[in-house]
């Protein structure tokens, strides 16, 4: 034993009589080859690791059967031969290393799936058996189950991937949030720019409303008055055309003259043809104020205190047609399609208000060419009575995708700044709050139908 630790680690021919106790004693696997590869020690530590005899390896070159399906050199073999670390390197890629310990020593780790059931990962080395002139004679490879400490490596390493990816996913996740929080901080100053914008059409609708209930009494008495004076102008008419008769009577002198003079210095034939067409221009003109007062006072009818209201739903649209009809006169014809509707119990303003909305949108989807929007009501009797209201456009319809959605709050089309998105799903909120239904039917190219179904009768006792 002296020559093994003597000046290299390596094994020596002389010393192996000697390491035979120790070989087959050590719980280390282990094996060696002579020169010709014939295996010349398996120790039991080894028959128990392979599987294979002792008396059924020594003698023979089946080293590699416990390792490999098919013949070939095992780390002791290519020692034996002296191979180089090249040729070591190709049988053992990526794995195979000098022995820190051993200068001509090598080992390597590999997975072998024969070993066992799950196969097993093993470390192992080998170095040269010399003789005394340094020759070598033969080779020993001992192996180490390594297969543990991999499997806890791979889940480690495993567990730095999950975590690795838990990180990401942690990342993305916060990231996501961050949008969604940027959104919703989108969202909230356009809720806030809405709420102001409401606001203000708010006022503007008080406003509107207090502008049109003082316009009331003045054009009032103007309409009857003008109705008064046109009964007296023709009075006037009735007594002019007797002085003229007597004018004619009356002998040539200068009161004939001066008839004359003064007829025609006011041009009196042309104010008798003129008077009756201004009259007549005047009054359209009144009874048309009369109108947009009685439609603003229509469409922001003081039901603020939110009660039920017995209404017929013709004379709103007629009034939320009348003042949406700048949006809509350049780009579309209106079609009245009025069934007999009798009152129902609603909040008239609010009504119009979602009218106003489908309208809006009918004439917003119709391109440069001309269309058409159809009013059409009717009332569907039945164990629950009700009426029912469609708005349809010959604008661009909808895709399957954008009809579910639109009447999600901020769902829009339409360019920034021009849509808030908000218009049909207060429309869809105002229609649940009447126990009632919006619903839409929509091709692409032809043109949408909105149609609000509502009941006649709220329920008794409902707050809204
Ligand atoms: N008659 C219609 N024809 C085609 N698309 C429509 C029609 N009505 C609504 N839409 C689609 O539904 C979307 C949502 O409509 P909504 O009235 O809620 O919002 P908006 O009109 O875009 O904006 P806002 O009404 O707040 O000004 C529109 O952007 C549009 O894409
Ligand atoms: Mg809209």
């Amino acid at each position: 034993m002296t020559d093994v630790t003597s000046t290299d680690t390596s094994l020596r021919t002389g010393d192996l009589p000697e390491i035979t106790g120790y070989f087959n004693g050590s719980p280390v696997p282990a094996f060696a080859l002579d020169r010709h590869h014939t295996i010349i020690k398996w120790n039991k530590a080894c028959e128990s690791m392979t599987g294979m005899a002792a008396s059924a390896m020594i003698g023979t070159r089946d080293q590699w059967k416990p390792f490999y399906d098919t013949p070939r050199p095992v780390l002791a073999d290519l020692i034996v031969d002296g191979a180089t670390e090249a040729t070591i390197s190709q049988y053992y890629p990526g794995s195979a290393q000098r022995s820190v310990l051993m200068p001509m020593a090598y080992e390597a780790v590999a997975f072998f799936p024969h070993l066992t059931y799950e196969g097993k990962w093993l470390h192992f080395s080998a170095s040269p058996l010399l003789d005394h002139d340094n020759n070598v004679i033969g080779s020993m490879e001992i192996l180490q189950d390594v297969t543990k400490q991999r499997v806890a490596e791979e889940a480690l390493h495993r567990a730095h991937e999950d975590l690795e990816v838990q990180v990401a996913q942690r990342t993305a996740e916060l990231l996501r949030r961050n949008a969604e929080l940027t959104e919703v901080n989108e969202r909230l100053s356009s809720v806030q720019q809405q709420l102001v914008q409401s606001d203000k059409l708010a006022s503007i609708g008080q406003l509107a409303a207090g502008v049109a209930h003082e316009i009331n009494n003045p054009i009032g008495y103007v309409f009857s008055n003008f109705g008064t004076l046109e009964t007296y102008l023709t009075k006037l008419m009735v007594m002019l055309d007797v002085y003229e008769q007597a004018e004619e009577l009356l002998s040539a002198g200068p009161v004939r003259d001066n008839f004359k003079v003064v007829r025609e210095r006011i041009e009196l034939d042309y104010l008798k043809e003129d008077i009756p067409v201004m009259m007549r221009e005047s009054m359209e003109g009144i009874v048309r104020v009369r109108q947009i007062v009685q439609d603003l006072k229509d469409f922001s009818r003081a039901d603020n205190q939110m009660e039920w209201q017995w209404i017929n739903l013709h004379r709103g649209i007629d009034s939320t047609l009348n003042i949406v009809s700048n949006e809509v006169k350049y780009k579309a014809d209106v079609v009245r399609d009025y069934g007999d509707l009798p009152d129902i119990e609603c909040l008239p303003s609010q009504l119009n208000q979602v009218i106003m909305n489908l309208i809006v949108n009918a004439a917003q989807a119709i391109g440069p060419v001309r269309g058409t929007i159809t009013i059409r009501t009717r009332c569907s009797d039945g164990p629950d009575p009700s009426v029912w209201i469609e708005i349809s456009d010959t604008g661009s319809g909808m895709s399957a995708e954008t009809q579910a959605r639109i009447f999600d709050p901020f769902f829009t089309t339409k360019a920034i700044g021009k849509g808030t998105g908000l218009g049909l799903s207060m429309a869809y909120g105002i229609i649940q709050k009447h126990h009632g239904q919006i619903t839409v039917d929509s091709t692409i190219g032809t043109g949408s139908t909105f149609r609000i179904t509502l009941p006649i009768h709220q329920p008794a006792g409902d707050p809204h």
